[in-house]
């Protein structure tokens, strides 16, 4: 079987080299909050381009730091999309804030901003964006019409690790960029982890507070934060995987230019190709179809796990079917979600796995 996710398959000497870090957290006696924290928070901002990096928990919390680190909250709205991981909104409204959802384009389920335009209310404070399986786009436009409606621009990059917009990495356009370090995602940890990137140095000065309970200096607690710290453990193993990130990156390139190149079936949709070589990081290489289950079977019968991001748009979820959303509807992002499916596309594939697939996805009838 084609897994979507082959981590068993990692190369040995990636293995070798995560031992080495854990036996260094383990032989050091300090497991929260040290070197290897600090070490990795400066190698990620650095790469980010940006001058801060606050490793947090999860991506999850990141965004919901990030937000309460700017004082949104109560009363005030989040522009997002109905099309990403239910730890977006569920973020937004933990920091209390009220979440607006705006319909994708169908062409890269990425946000519409004419739809976006269309959730613009006094009460606005920001746009969400998330670089839905590792695209970046048109960011000079967004950043353009975020200032134009005198609202901040924030980014939801767990899906897009270094992707690039213009020579720019994503996270660096917004006030904020949120990170998520899930095992699956392009830079993994061995377990949670997340962290919030940010030019300005008071935003990650309060985030690095907030996630500490709200602690300034030890045993004082000048806010209520929450308990949301990435450990040395995973800090170090991040560090590590981050060596190979590149590598990793590129053939998760050339899987999906094999994609674009060689899938060719009436039947199947791909979406828009990337606009620029490092514009897009292929963490998710989906693809769309009217019989979407069929091919789903079709492919696991001929040896290929796919997965679905995502069945289920947030509004029809059931403690967001009440969420204010684009008066026009959210048509686009549920006929995505009735078509979309994700075939593999990771950096353990060889081209024989890549050139299986392409012909498994071509002879479905
Ligand atoms: C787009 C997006 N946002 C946020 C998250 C949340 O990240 P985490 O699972 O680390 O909380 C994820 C991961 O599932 C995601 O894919």
């Amino acid at each position: 079987m084609i897994l979507i996710n082959d981590f068993k398959a990692e190369p040995e000497e990636l293995r070798v080299a995560e031992l080495t870090a854990m036996e260094r957290v383990l032989r050091s006696g300090w497991y929260v909050l040290g070197n290897e924290l600090q070490t990795f928070e400066q190698a990620w901002a650095r790469r980010c381009g940006v001058a801060n990096a606050v490793g947090v928990g999860n991506g999850m919390d990141a965004i919901e730091i990030g937000l309460r680190g700017l004082d949104i909250g109560p009363g005030d709205e989040v522009i997002t999309t109905p099309m990403t991981a239910f730890a977006t909104v569920l973020a937004i409204i933990r920091a209390g804030a009220i979440p607006v959802l705006a319909d994708i384009d169908p062409d890269t389920a990425l946000l519409d901003p004419a739809s976006v335009e269309r959730c613009i209310s006094s009460k606005t404070k920001a746009v969400l964006l998330v670089h839905l399986y590792g695209q970046v786009r048109e960011m000079e436009s967004w950043v353009a019409f975020c200032q134009r409606h005198g609202i901040v621009l924030l980014e939801d990059c767990a899906q897009a690790h270094l992707a690039q917009w213009n020579g720019k990495t994503a996270g660096s356009f917004g006030i904020f960029g949120a990170y998520s370090f899930y095992p699956t995602k392009n830079l993994g940890a061995l377990g949670d982890g997340g962290a919030l990137i940010c030019e300005d140095t008071e935003l990650a000065q309060r985030a690095a507070v907030l996630r500490n309970y709200g602690q300034s200096v030890r045993y004082q607690h000048p806010t209520l934060g929450l308990n949301s710290r990435l450990d040395e453990l995973q800090a170090a193993l991040l560090l590590t995987r981050l060596e190979w990130l590149e590598d990793f990156t590129e053939r998760r390139r050339q899987i999906a230019g094999a994609y674009h190149a060689g899938i060719a079936n009436s039947a199947v949709r791909l979406l828009a190709a990337p606009m620029q070589a490092h514009s897009h990081v292929h963490h998710l290489f989906v693809v769309l179809s009217r019989q979407r289950d069929r091919l789903a079977q079709h492919l696991k019968e001929t040896g290929v796990q796919t997965l679905v991001h995502y069945p289920v748009p947030i509004h029809m979820q059931p403690p967001c079917i009440e969420l204010h959303r684009d008066p026009n509807g959210l048509r686009s992002a549920e006929q995505h979600a009735a078509q979309c499916l994700s075939i593999p596309c990771h950096p353990q594939m060889s081209d024989a796995d890549a050139a299986k697939v392409i012909e498994s996805i071509n002879a479905f009838k």
